[in-house]
């Protein structure tokens, strides 16, 4: 439970600026077993300032429901605006983010910085939760640097101001997304606290997710880098969490259909245009380890129109036959010779 709202499965979506916009959010609801989805990273002084590409971002449907929009900024009032502007905009919750660690964002003092003041963290958070009667949670790192991890201070200031989970990357801030996610600090947070808390940091796997769950006694998992290209994780996790089945990774032509459907998705809600620009960056991952596809991935970042994507696609489902039939030549053959 985040406050009144059941998060169930216990898997989100990340908050990933690029990718987790409206189409990708919808695609990985119906793909299956997402529990939360939580949309890019939004500028509280776009939103006080009715900024139209940040408004722009303001976008969901009851379909993706419940979904959280994640909002950073340094300066409380702000803060406090957005929060209410997000609640009016009908939304379920409010995620302050308190973890990107990109120079062009910490300089402004919001995201990762305020890990290096945590009075001003306090004062960003109280403000937010003071706004809304909405649910509001909170995304962090293990710390600013390797030097001091203030994740547990982070978490403990964070229910004692009203906040209603807590989710932790398990690097600090200085590593980006170098060396490894630590979940040591992830059960040290669980311990602290008794809001619940959700893990996150290089969960690729099914087993990934097992491990999560157990070393670190968390109440949630949040999945990145690993949704981009295959929305269809989530279901692959909850299969074996829930019955202990083994669905395997989608296979190829799945994989095409998904990339199909989040062009189409996309190019609704962004024209065709602006829609086609933004898929150059996300089409790649849909077709990630699968042999002899390095010149449909190359010609993946250069599609101009729907039809040149999907005719790309559908060169990416002939290759999956290919590695059927090849599969399959394999296991007659074996058969035979025995
Ligand atoms: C392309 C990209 C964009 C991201 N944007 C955001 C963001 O807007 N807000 C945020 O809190 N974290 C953002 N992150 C961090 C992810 O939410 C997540 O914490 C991180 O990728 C670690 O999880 P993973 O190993 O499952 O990917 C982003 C990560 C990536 C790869």
């Amino acid at each position: 439970m985040i406050g009144d709202i059941r998060i169930w499965p216990p898997l989100v979506l990340a908050p990933m600026a690029g990718a987790t916009n409206h189409a990708f959010r919808l695609l990985a609801r119906e793909c299956g077993d997402v529990g939360l989805v939580v949309c890019e990273m939004i500028s509280s002084y776009g939103l006080y300032y009715n900024n139209e590409r940040t408004l722009d971002m303001f976008d969901w449907t009851d379909a993706e429901r419940p979904v959280s929009v994640q909002i950073f900024g340094a300066v409380p009032e702000i803060v406090a605006e957005a929060a209410r502007k997000a609640e009016d905009a009908g939304v379920d919750m409010i995620d302050i983010n308190m973890g990107c660690w990109v120079p062009k964002v910490v300089r402004t003092g919001a995201c990762a910085a305020l890990l290096k003041d945590l009075k001003q963290a306090r004062a960003v958070i109280e403000a937010c939760v003071n706004a809304t009667s909405l649910p509001v949670t909170v995304k962090t790192r293990k710390g600013w640097d390797l030097r001091e991890a203030c994740a547990v201070d982070v978490a403990r200031i964070a229910e004692d101001a009203g906040v209603k989970a807590i989710t932790i990357h398990g690097r600090a801030a200085s590593q980006g997304f170098n060396g490894q996610s630590d979940s040591s600090v992830i059960a040290e947070v669980k311990q602290a606290v008794s809001i619940p808390v959700i893990g996150n940091g290089d969960i690729r796997t099914v087993d990934d997710v097992e491990r999560m769950f157990r070393e670190t006694g968390c109440d949630g998992v949040m999945l990145g880098r690993s949704a981009l290209g295959n929305p269809f994780i989530f279901r692959e996790v909850w299969a074996w969490l829930d019955r202990g089945e083994r669905t395997g990774p989608p296979t190829a032509q799945e994989r095409a259909r998904a990339a199909l459907r989040h062009t189409v998705l996309q190019v609704e809600a962004l024209g065709e245009e602006r829609g086609i620009r933004e898929m150059r960056g996300l089409l790649p991952h849909y077709i990630k380890g699968l042999e002899n596809a390095a010149r449909i991935r190359h010609a993946l970042t250069q599609v101009r129109t729907v039809a040149d994507v999907q005719k790309l696609l559908s060169q990416v489902a002939e290759l999956d036959c290919e590695h059927n039939l090849a599969e399959r030549a394999a296991v007659n053959s074996g058969e035979r010779a025995a």
